[in-house]
């Protein structure tokens, strides 16, 4: 079930800035590799990088990375380029770089704005820019799993219009890109969190926490769930698996909501 026996990965996002937790992009590397996968990963900083491919080669796992800013194309192309060197295929692509920032129109400055539309929108023309012609000539195809946020369906508790904004392009993205390679061997989807606790929620706390009580956020972002507690990044890496496996062949251009019930909920529960 859910084997990625030899399925070349590339991946952006997978790192993480210290061995506590688990970062969305690191959980969904490592699990990929635990089916099989071979991971090849792009990450901002090498050395956050480096530290889940040290967590996945302890573990017997095949991982190389290499530094990568996803909102330049040059550096894009030069990922992509580098694992075609060393595996000669990309069988699946996981577009997992994103980061809110906050504020609505009014407030939120137009260089903040553009950096928000390349980190999480623009990334992920680029990425597919480069791989979706290489996927379509390969025998088996491939697939794309887009990582979106709930934020992209609704309002959730903050302004952050332009993180909002792109998340809901990302579905639209995927499933108006998905009909045009639908023929071609080749998939894409989307996997929607919710609010999920990784180290980036931790920062997030330490940044917005009233007070500085950054426990009293958590268990705020908790309270918000129907299920009564956050997500982890392992409930998210699970969806990305059967999204990207083969079990999942007839699905494209849709997305996984995994969010604990908040998008069916009125929030009163
Ligand atoms: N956490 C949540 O509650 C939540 C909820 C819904 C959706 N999501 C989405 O899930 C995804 C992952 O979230 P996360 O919380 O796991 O984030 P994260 O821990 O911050 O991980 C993101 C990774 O992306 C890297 N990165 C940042 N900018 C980059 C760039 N320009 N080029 C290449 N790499 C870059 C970071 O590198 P550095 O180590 O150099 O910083 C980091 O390793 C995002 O798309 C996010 O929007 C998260």
């Amino acid at each position: 079930m859910l084997d990625l026996q030899n399925k070349v990965v590339l991946i952006t996002g997978l790192g993480q800035t210290s061995d506590e937790g688990w970062g969305i992009g690191a959980a969904i590397a490592t699990l990929f590799a635990r089916q099989g996968a071979i991971i090849y990963g792009g990450n901002r900083s090498l050395a956050s990088a480096t530290r889940t491919q040290a967590r996945i080669q302890n573990e017997g796992g095949i991982c190389d990375v290499q530094e990568t800013d996803v909102t330049s194309a040059a550096s894009v192309q030069g990922l992509v380029d580098s694992c075609m060197a060393r595996h000669g295929r990309i069988d699946i692509l996981v577009n997992n770089v994103g980061r809110s920032e906050p504020g609505c129109p009014a407030t939120m400055s137009e260089e903040t704005w553009d950096s928000q539309m390349d980190i999480n929108l623009k990334s992920v023309y680029l990425t597919c820019h480069a791989v979706l012609s290489i996927m379509e000539r390969q025998e088996t195809g491939g697939a794309v799993v887009n990582i979106a946020s709930i934020a992209g369906l609704r309002y959730i508790g903050k302004p952050q219009v332009a993180y909002s904004a792109t998340k809901a392009a990302i579905m639209q993205f995927t499933k108006a890109t998905a009909v045009v390679y639908a023929g071609k061997g080749v998939r894409l989807n989307t996997v929607v969190p919710g609010l999920i606790a990784t180290p980036y929620t931790k920062a997030l706390a330490t940044r917005y926490a009233p007070g500085g009580d950054e426990q009293a956020y958590m268990e705020m972002r908790d309270a918000q769930v129907p299920t009564g507690r956050m997500g982890d990044a392992w409930d998210v890496a699970h969806t990305a698996l059967f999204l990207a496996a083969n079990e999942s062949r007839y699905i494209t251009g849709q997305e996984i909501v995994v969010d604990g019930g908040i998008t069916s909920s009125t929030g009163r529960v």
